[in-house]
Formats: structure tokens, C-alpha cells, sequence
């Protein structure tokens, strides 16, 4: 039986904390299953305005959520590897000033495993990065050329190794459920990546996002995808295997040995308060006019002209409502393997979670209760988790 993990680094019931997000929105091309925000650029990046804007964002969300301790910087993208050490340094550095960085904030930078950017990794240490988190994706030349990917397993595998070498921390991403494979040859993938993980390792099954190439090419019946027997099969190989391996999953895609888990996105999943700096960035902060659900401007010039002229790129900021907050408090939560306390729901929400909606999932085996009174998915609920969650915040 595979038994659901509990999460090392600190009990489910502590604060979770503030962390900020900061987005690289450039790529040096566009993957053909990717919606992120991230865009391809002919000419040089100006490094030096974007950290000017990244600075005066940085001061705009201190004055509005001050004195905070930061708990975890996360350097997303885009491909924030593209970025230089100084810049990132310069960062880290703002942040320090408007907030108090905590001694122990795991700071993380998403690296691309070229081996251009793996000469930048030691210029990462030394600006203060702790974990590096590698997009690997495949362990196969021919499928990461069909992911549309610029490295090869040779060179991943060299990134990997470097980074095990230079960071405290590191992660990396496999993308499962590719065109063409099937369990058995994922169960073997997974089996030879496991062995080059240190604490942490993140498993995406591949979704085809609107408006992207694999969406067209799905739609011309060009792309061999699983189907819903087969994605099922491939979800639970990825449980069996990382659990016997010590990696169960803490997350949906997420797995980790105790106390590996990213304090990043605990942050989120966990209901904390982070900032978002940089162009399409996302935040929560709690202020006087309550929980903000804030955006920046997405367009990267656009961006940077808005913070230039305004001082800050955010386009939306919202006050949410509890009814919202207790919902995204079940969406967060719910994707955790320690699940949710319906106590600290009611506090946020306030109102108590449909009891019958409550037993009749737990009776159909989608939900379950432990010992302290936490509600959580089961193995049966998990790929259908977007429903189970519906289902319950209804
Ligand atoms: C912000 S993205 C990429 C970071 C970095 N630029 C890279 O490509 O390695 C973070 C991760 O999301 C995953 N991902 C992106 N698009 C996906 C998709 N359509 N399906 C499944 N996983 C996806 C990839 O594993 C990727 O490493
Ligand atoms: S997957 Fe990563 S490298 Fe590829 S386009 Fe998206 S963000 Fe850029």
C-alpha cells in the first residue's frame, strides 16, 4: 500500500509563511507544449532596465506588505537562466532591503540544462542561490527533440551533476505521458532517474495547453498521446516507483525526501502570502483592505514601460472574497498528501465544509479522514482532483 507522505520540513499546522516570486519571461525558443509566460527575443536583453523595474516592483510590494520575513525567493520563468549572475544577484539584493531575508531562505533559480547555462551556475551560488530546480524532461535524445528541447540527455545529465556539485539543494523535471510512451518504458526512465535525484524531483504529465503547437498537432491526429487507461496506468507506474524509491509524492507532481519538500510552493499550497514581481507574475498579500489576489502586466515591454512610468507593473488587485479565499484554500490544499485541516477552511472561509457532500465523497472513496481530523484525496481521488475539489467547495 502506498501510504501518503508526511512533509519534513515543518508541521502542516505552522505559518506558512511569505515567500516572493520573480519572473524571467524570456526563452531562447518557444517549446512546442508550452503556455507559460515566456517569449522569444532576436536582440539582446537590456539586463540592467529589467533590473531597475525588478527593483522598483520589489520596493512597491515592501511599502504594501511590510515587515515581512522572507522564507523562500523562487527565480521562475521564462528561463531564468538566461539571466546573469548579477542581475540575479542585484534581485536578491532588493529584497534583502525591503524585507528581512530569512538566514535559511531557500532561494531557487529554474535552470535549463544547456551547457551555456550550466557555465552560469557558479555565478548563481555565489549571488546567493541555494537549490536549483533543471528542466531535464526526458531521458532520450529523440523524445527531448520532440519536446522541441535544445539539450541533450548528455548534457542534462551534466547539469544535474554540477549542480549536485555547486548548490546545498537541487530538483529536477521529467515530463511523462509523452507521444509514444508507453508504461513500461517510463517505468525504466523513471528507475534510471531516480538514481541522479537528490532531494527533490518533480513528475509532469504532459497536458496539451490551448493555443500551443501540440495542440494543433493533436487536432491534425499528428500526435500518438495516451489515452485515459493509459495516463492512468503511467500516474500510478510514477506512485509505485518514487515511493519504493523514498520520493514518494508530498504534491500531485511533486515528490521529495522528508524534509526535501520546495518551501516555495509549500507556501503556496499551504495558503501562505507571496509576492509576485516581474511581468505576469501572480501574488497574495494580505493588507489593510484584506486578501489581494494580484497580477502584473503580462507583455514583457509593456511591462517594463507600465513600472517605469508607475513605479510598479501590477494591472489587477483584487480583495478576495472569503467564499474565494475558502476555495482556494480547498484547490491549494487539497493538492498536498498531508491534505487539509476543515478547521483552519472554516477560519478562512467562514463556513464549515458541506458535511454530507463530505461523507458521501469519503464513502465513494475519493476523500478520507486521518487520526487528526485532516481531510485529504486518496490514491482513487487523485486524478480526478479538480472535480473531488469542486465537488467539496460547492
Ligand atoms: C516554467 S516551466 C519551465 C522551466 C524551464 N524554462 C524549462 O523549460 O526547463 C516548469 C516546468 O513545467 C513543466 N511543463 C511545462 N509545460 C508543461 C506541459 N504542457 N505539460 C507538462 N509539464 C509541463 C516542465 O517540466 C517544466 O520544466
Ligand atoms: S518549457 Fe521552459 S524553455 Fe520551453 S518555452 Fe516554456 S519556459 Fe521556455
Amino acid at each position: 500500500m502506498i501510504r501518503p507522505a508526511a512533509i519534513g520540513v515543518a508541521s502542516a499546522d505552522a505559518d506558512p509563511g511569505f515567500g516572493v516570486y520573480v519572473h524571467w519571461p524570456f526563452c531562447l525558443a518557444k517549446c512546442p507544449y508550452c503556455d507559460f509566460n515566456s517569449h522569444v527575443r532576436g536582440a539582446a536583453i537590456d539586463e540592467a532596465r529589467y533590473l531597475s523595474a525588478f527593483k522598483a516592483e520589489i520596493a512597491h510590494r515592501g511599502t504594501l506588505a511590510p515587515r515581512r520575513i522572507v522564507r523562500s525567493v523562487f527565480f521562475g520563468g521564462g528561463t531564468p537562466s538566461l539571466m546573469a549572475p548579477e542581475t540575479v544577484q542585484g534581485v536578491i539584493d532588493a529584497i534583502a532591503s525591503a524585507w528581512r531575508l530569512d538566514k535559511d531562505a531557500e532561494i531557487t533559480l529554474e535552470a535549463n540544462p544547456t551547457s551555456v547555462e550550466a557555465e552560469r551556475f557558479r555565478g548563481y551560488r555565489s549571488a546567493g542561490v541555494n537549490r536549483l530546480s533543471i528542466g531535464v524532461q526526458a531521458l532520450n535524445d529523440a523524445d527531448l527533440k520532440a519536446l522541441g528541447r535544445r539539450h541533450t540527455v548528455a548534457e542534462a545529465l551534466g547539469a544535474v551533476k554540477l549542480a549536485a556539485a555547486l548548490f546545498p539543494r537541487f530538483s529536477f523535471d521529467l515530463i511523462y505521458g509523452r507521444p509514444g510512451q508507453g508504461a513500461a518504458a517510463w517505468r525504466r526512465e523513471l528507475a534510471e532517474a531516480l538514481g541522479y535525484v537528490g532531494d527533490h524531483v518533480s513528475l509532469y504529465q504532459l497536458t496539451i495547453e490551448p493555443d500551443t503547437m501540440f495542440e494543433r498537432l493533436r487536432d491534425a491526429g499528428k500526435l500518438k498521446l495516451p489515452d485515459e487507461e493509459l495516463s492512468l496506468a503511467l500516474f500510478q507506474t510514477t506512485r509505485e516507483v518514487t515511493y519504493a524509491r523514498g520520493l514518494p509524492a508530498y504534491e500531485v507532481s511533486n515528490h521529495a525526501r522528508p524534509g526535501g519538500e520546495s518551501r516555495h510552493n509549500l507556501i503556496y499550497w499551504r495558503y501562505g502570502e507571496y509576492a509576485g514581481i516581474g511581468p505576469g507574475a501572480h501574488g497574495r498579500l494580505v493588507t489593510a483592505k484584506g486578501r489581494l489576489a494580484q497580477e502584473t502586466e503580462r507583455h514583457p515591454e509593456m511591462w517594463l514601460t507600465l513600472v517605469e512610468s508607475e513605479g510598479n507593473g501590477v494591472i489587477e488587485s483584487t480583495p478576495l472574497s472569503r467564499e474565494e479565499q475558502g476555495d482556494e484554500f480547498l484547490l491549494m490544499g487539497l493538492r498536498l498528501s498531508e491534505g487539509v485541516d476543515p478547521r483552519a477552511f472554516e477560519k478562512v472561509s467562514g463556513r464549515p465544509i458541506d458535511p454530507d457532500r463530505l461523507e458521501s465523497l469519503i464513502e465513494d472513496g475519493f476523500l478520507e479522514r486521518d487520526e487528526r481530523g485532516r481531510i485529504r484525496v486518496t490514491a482513487m481521488g487523485a486524478p480526478l482532483l479538480d472535480t473531488v475539489v469542486a465537488d467539496v467547495a460547492a
